[in-house]
C-alpha cells in the first residue's frame, strides 16, 4: 500500500498534534453548549474519532454519508444523501467534521441542507483544505492544514475506497488514479 504513495504530506505525528490543537480550540469555543459533532462519513472517520477525543467536555455525536467522488479522482458536483442524521438538531450547536474541502461543494451543500433543520449554529472542522480548488466561497471555520492540489490519501481518505487505514496523508502516485 505505501509503494503507492509518492511522498508524506502530512506525518502521524504532525497529524496528532495537529488534531489535539483542534480539539483545544473547539473545547474553547462550546464548552456549556453540548453541541452535535457531524462525521462525514466514510473519509472523516478517523479524524473524527481522534478529535472527539481531543474534547473533555460533553458533546454528542451523529453521522452523515453522502456520495459525490465515485471511483475517479474528480468530482462529480453533485452531492447525494445517503445517509441521513438521526438527531434532532433544532436550536442545536452543529459542528460538521470532514477530511477534505476540495471544491467545496460538498461542505456548501450540507451547511445549507442542515440549516433547513433550523440549529443554532453550523460550523465546518475539516482536517485538509485545498484552497486553490474551490468552485464555490464556503466558510471552514475550523481547518487544521492547508495543502497544494494534490491528490491525497490515507487517515480515513481514500481511492476507490482504499488507503483509508494509512496512518500519515500521502500523495498518491499519478500512474495509480490515472490509469482508470
Ligand atoms: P468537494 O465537494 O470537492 O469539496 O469534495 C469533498 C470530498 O471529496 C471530500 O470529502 C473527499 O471525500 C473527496 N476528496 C477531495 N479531495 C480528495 C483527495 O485529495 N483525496 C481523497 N478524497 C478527496
Ligand atoms: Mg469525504
Amino acid at each position: 500500500m505505501k509503494n503507492d504513495v509518492e511522498r508524506i504530506v502530512l506525518s502521524e505525528k504532525k497529524i496528532k498534534t495537529k488534531v489535539k490543537k483542534l480539539g483545544k480550540q473547539l473545547v474553547k469555543d462550546y464548552t456549556d453548549k453540548n453541541p452535535i459533532f457531524i462525521c462525514i462519513l466514510n473519509g472523516a472517520a478517523i479524524f473524527f474519532a481522534d478529535l472527539i477525543r481531543a474534547m473533555d467536555i460533553p458533546l454528542e455525536i451523529d453521522f452523515m454519508k453522502v456520495a459525490s467522488y465515485g471511483d475517479s479522482a474528480e468530482t462529480s458536483g453533485v452531492v447525494k444523501i445517503e445517509k441521513d442524521i438521526g438527531a434532532d438538531i433544532r436550536g442545536r450547536h452543529v459542528v460538521l467534521v470532514e477530511d477534505i474541502v476540495d471544491t467545496g461543494l460538498t461542505i456548501e451543500y450540507l451547511k445549507k441542507y442542515l440549516q433547513n433543520h433550523k440549529p443554532a449554529s453550523v460550523v465546518a472542522c475539516s482536517l485538509l483544505n485545498k484552497p486553490n480548488a474551490r468552485k464555490t466561497e464556503v466558510k471552514v471555520e475550523y481547518i487544521g492544514f492547508n495543502i497544494e492540489n494534490d491528490f491525497v490519501v490515507g487517515y480515513g481518505l481514500d481511492f476507490a475506497q482504499k488507503y483509508r487505514n494509512l496512518c500519515f496523508v500521502g500523495a498518491l502516485k499519478k500512474e495509480i488514479y490515472q490509469k482508470k
